[in-house]
């Protein structure tokens, strides 16, 4: 055979390419038989070869070599650190500071980028001609540790940008030189899975997984790191030399990074400044978001969006002005745990609870904590009595972190659950590979309680005046078997029930009754969907014109929603394909209970706004837009931008080097346009 180098870089192009398919997009093209197969054989051709040997093939992954010590290194740029915002108030402020730097013909440019805080260890990437060549911790900011080795052990970690070759990826060429900033973590599960076999092993555990992504990527032995479930996202262009090819903005920035095959997390969103009441939201929201992710996060970071600004406002200290980390103080303390209890959900789950004497954290006196399931109760061998490291961060349930052993005398009671549910008796289960117990009665009276809690809550239907004891009676005295029941509860028989004189039965009915034209973003919100709340439902409901025309919708338009996951979007459609949640919809639309979206403006939207109705997707580079200002005019002509061409696009809004977009829009017909086209508008519709 001729010396294979031509192969040999054709198989590192073609493995990286489904190493960044499977482990970045999470959508695999090959079977892992097939991938295994491409792997070895470009490991034996290495071997074989070994003047071919590259120290970015794809085939480092596995690790190798063993350190004696950390080089160190200095960084190009410091790695700065981020100011903290504790509440609302501090974010308010920092907002107010912007607009005292700015100068006033600034204002209305002002737009805010927020994203997840990874909870992980800081890493800074360099890259030169594509080539991913060091990689370094953050260190005291001004010189870290070189750390290459593990570094590229990292999956998701682009060895060679570009990622991909067969045009599906690359849409613009990456700079000479590169450096990015992102955070290496492990997902929660993979923690507890590793530290669950250390236990086995008798060998060390570590307390939390920023500590386990932190050890392991400081392993000397990069064999030993290339083991460990390490993963990255990034989202800082520290540095790149082009300099007219800079990014103008921190949104187009993280496209950019996508574009060239680096992790960045879709979770985050860009606002305007005059939508500051709901980037406020958002951000007040991200317990939500971290309940649904797989891993952890401390808080969101708040970013302001156009680079020429961040430049203006510069930094103090170590922050920067133009950024700020948004946290609810969370802190910790130790007490004594008193009893443990059970409480039953609204999705039937048994949570065991923590009876602590009362501590002060954060300025609030806490007497009670979860203990999550009873895995984490046995796991962590924490007993009735013992003194208990608690944390609470902001609103969120504090819980107990673990036991404090060297306290014990002795007297502590180890715990066992109940195998009964303590509302109704029936027996527990616990589905195989779920850690939770449930109780499946769908007739539990605690299980409605709490649905009707959640039902009622602010960011639901807002029903003032029925909180946990009117929820208890009215379910106790057999008025509520279901939500809607809400709707038909008897008014006459409740204000002859003792205490509910008919001034309050008034105020509460005539909630009740308002409550029927919250609309269907809110009672989507309320049904309690798994991963749905109130941000989530609002993103689902702009693409919906009612809640029946959700119920209707397949798994792949649900996915297709911007800032809608395959879990969210499972999670929806499973739900509305149960017969009784169908009828719950229609018993509500029975009781009046609005399901459609207000008309108003769609009616008028399709009369004066030309892509009303109109799906895009875009790719490539246009002649004169950059992408996001292509997404504001189309949104601004009543148009929705969505990342993937399927069925439902309307149109393919193309530039120069498209990739698999283009094809995928050709075999499904969908209409392709240049710019000129866009803009000429009328073509369009025709
Ligand atoms: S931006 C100049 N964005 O949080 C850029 N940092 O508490 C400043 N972090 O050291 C950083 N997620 O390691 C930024 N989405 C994110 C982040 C993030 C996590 C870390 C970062 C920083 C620390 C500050």
């Amino acid at each position: 055979m001729d010396h294979p180098k031509k192969h040999v870089e054709n198989l590192r192009k073609t493995v990286s390419h489904h190493q960044y398919r499977y482990y970045v997009l999470d959508d695999p093209e090959i079977s892992d038989a097939e991938f295994d197969s491409l792997f070895r054989r470009l490991q034996s051709l290495e071997e074989q070869y070994p003047d071919l040997i590259d120290e970015n093939s794809p085939t480092v992954r596995v690790g190798g070599g063993i350190a004696a010590r950390f080089e160190k290194v200095r960084h190009q740029v410091p790695v700065l650190s981020l100011a903290n915002a504790f509440g609302e108030e501090d974010l308010h402020r920092w907002r107010d500071r912007l607009l005292r730097l700015l100068p006033e013909e600034e204002h209305a440019r002002l737009s805010y980028v927020v994203e997840p805080k990874f909870d992980g260890l800081t890493v800074v990437l360099q890259f030169e001609n594509g080539r991913f060549s060091l990689g370094a911790t953050r260190g005291d900011g001004e010189v870290g540790e070189n750390i290459t080795p593990n570094l590229r052990t990292v999956h998701q970690l682009p060895l060679q940008i570009p990622v991909s070759q067969n045009g599906s990826h690359p849409e613009e060429q990456p700079p000479r030189r590169l450096v990015v900033r992102g955070e290496v973590y492990v997902e929660e599960e993979d923690f507890q899975q590793f530290n669950q076999a250390q236990v086995e092993k008798g060998e060390r555990t570590y307390a939390n997984p920023r500590n386990f992504a932190a050890g392991s990527l400081r392993l000397l032995d990069s064999g030993i790191s290339a083991e460990r479930p390490l993963k990255l996202w990034t989202y800082h262009i520290v540095a790149q030399d082009e300099v007219e090819d800079t990014a103008i903005s921190h949104w187009d920035a993280l496209n950019r990074l996508r574009s060239w095959g680096f992790p960045v997390c879709e979770e985050s969103r860009r606002f305007k400044d005059n939508e500051w009441e709901e980037l406020i939201k958002f951000v007040s929201s991200w317990h939500e978001l971290r309940a649904r992710l797989p891993y952890d996060l401390d808080g969101m970071v708040v970013k302001v969006d156009l680079l020429a600004q961040q430049d203006q406002l510069g930094f103090t200290g170590k922050d920067p002005r133009w950024a700020v980390a948004f946290k609810t103080g969370g802190e910790e303390a130790t007490t004594k745990l008193l009893d443990i209890g059970v409480k039953v959900g609204r999705t039937g789950a048994i949570t065991p609870n923590a009876t602590l004497a009362p501590v002060p954290i954060g300025g609030v006196t806490v007497q009670a904590a979860t203990l999550h399931n009873a895995d984490y109760i046995e796991e962590l061998d924490i007993r009735i009595g013992d003194v208990v490291l608690v944390k609470r961060a902001g609103d969120v349930i504090p819980k107990v972190l673990r036991p404090l052993k060297e306290l014990r005398d002795g007297s502590e009671l180890p715990y066992r659950m109940p195998t009964h549910c303590p509302s109704c008796s029936e027996l527990l289960v616990r589905p195989p590979e779920e850690v939770a117990t449930y109780c499946v009665n769908n007739a539990c009276p605690d299980q409605l309680v709490r649905k009707v809690e959640h039902f009622v809550s602010k960011s639901a239907m807002d029903i003032v005046g029925l909180g946990t004891k009117q929820a208890e009676l009215f379910v106790d005295d057999g008025y509520v078997h279901t939500l809607a029941d809400i709707y038909k509860l008897p008014w006459d028989r409740i204000e002859e029930t003792e205490g509910y004189g008919e001034k309050r039965v008034e105020n509460l009915r005539r909630a009740v009754e308002e409550s029927k034209t919250q609309g269907p973003t809110r009672l989507l919100t309320a049904l309690g969907i798994r991963f749905v709340g109130s941000v989530v439902a609002e993103l689902v409901m702009e693409y919906f014109d009612s809640l029946n025309s959700l119920m209707d919708a397949d798994l792949e338009t649900l996915s297709d929603i911007e800032g809608v996951g395959p879990k969210i979007a499972e999670a929806i459609a499973s739900y509305f394909a149960l017969g009784p949640n169908r009828a719950l919809v229609q018993a509500f639309a029975d009781q009046g209970v609005e399901l459609a979206m207000p008309n108003l403006d769609r009616e008028e939207d399709a009369a004066t706004l030309l892509f009303a109705g109109k799906t895009f997707v875009i790719t490539g580079t246009l002649p004169t837009m950059s992408r996001a200002e292509a997404k504001t005019h189309i949104e601004s002509m009543g148009g929705k931008v969505t990342g993937s061409v399927s069925s439902r696009t309307d149109f393919l809004l193309a530039g120069e080097k498209a990739g698999s977009k283009l094809t995928k829009a050709q075999q499904l017909g969908v209409q392709v346009l240049s710019e000129q086209e866009l803009l000429q508008g009328d073509a369009v519709l025709e």
